[in-house]
């Protein structure tokens, strides 16, 4: 008999940026998250018309998202915000699953493509806020070499991107430095 169980198949989209048009399956995304995951995600509770507007100015402040992506649907997603005005170029970055697809890799694999795309802008530093209880974030940011303190009731972890190796010199090509 044909198994139709799903419920542990390996999950079968892509990790990938998600484009200017897709604003819509963003907040999709948002708003299916269940209350405890938008209180972690958030660090409060949330409503739809705030998540709305927050996917909304996510896309107009030019916000790095990758998504978690089955058949066109956004199921996770991975978000860097730029933080203006600090000394190095700084990020903060978070994440969303929606809790069928919890615990199955898929936070782990949206991190590594998140610190990829870091990397790629020149952001030398990450900054990832959660609250104490949130297990989940605390190990993955762990697994990622974060250093993570707790302040005023918030857990706050670091994480510093290695720099894009420079060009390469090809024999008989002028260095691209200049004295
Ligand atoms: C945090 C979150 C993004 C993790 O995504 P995920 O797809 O479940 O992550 P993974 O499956 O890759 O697991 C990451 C690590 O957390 C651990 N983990 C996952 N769920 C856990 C849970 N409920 N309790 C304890 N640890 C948990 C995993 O074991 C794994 O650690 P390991 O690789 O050392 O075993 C997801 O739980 C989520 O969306 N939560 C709600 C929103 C949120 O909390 N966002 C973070 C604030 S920015």
């Amino acid at each position: 008999m044909l198994n139709t169980d799903t419920r542990h198949a390996p999950p079968a989209g892509v990790i990938r940026h998600l484009r200017p048009s897709e604003l819509g399956q963003f907040k999709a995304h948002l708003l299916r998250l269940d209350m405890e995951s938008r209180r972690d995600r958030f660090n409060g509770p949330t409503n739809d018309a705030f998540l709305e507007s927050y996917a909304e100015r996510s896309f107009q402040r030019g916000t790095i998202v990758i998504g978690y992506v089955e058949n066109g649907k956004v199921l996770g997603a991975a978000e860097l915000h730029e933080c203006a005005g600090e000394p190095t170029p700084t990020g903060e970055i978070a994440f969303s699953v929606e809790r069928e697809l919890q615990h199955r890799g898929l936070g782990s694999l949206l991190f590594e493509r998140l610190i990829a795309s870091a990397r790629s802008f020149g952001y030398e530093k990450l900054n990832v806020t959660t609250h104490p209880q949130n297990e989940a974030m605390k190990r993955l940011a762990r697994k990622f070499n974060a250093s993570l303190r707790f302040e005023d009731g918030e857990t706050q972890g670091v994480i510093e991107i290695e720099p894009p190796l420079p060009v390469p010199a090809r024999p008989g090509v002028g260095s691209f430095a200049m004295a």
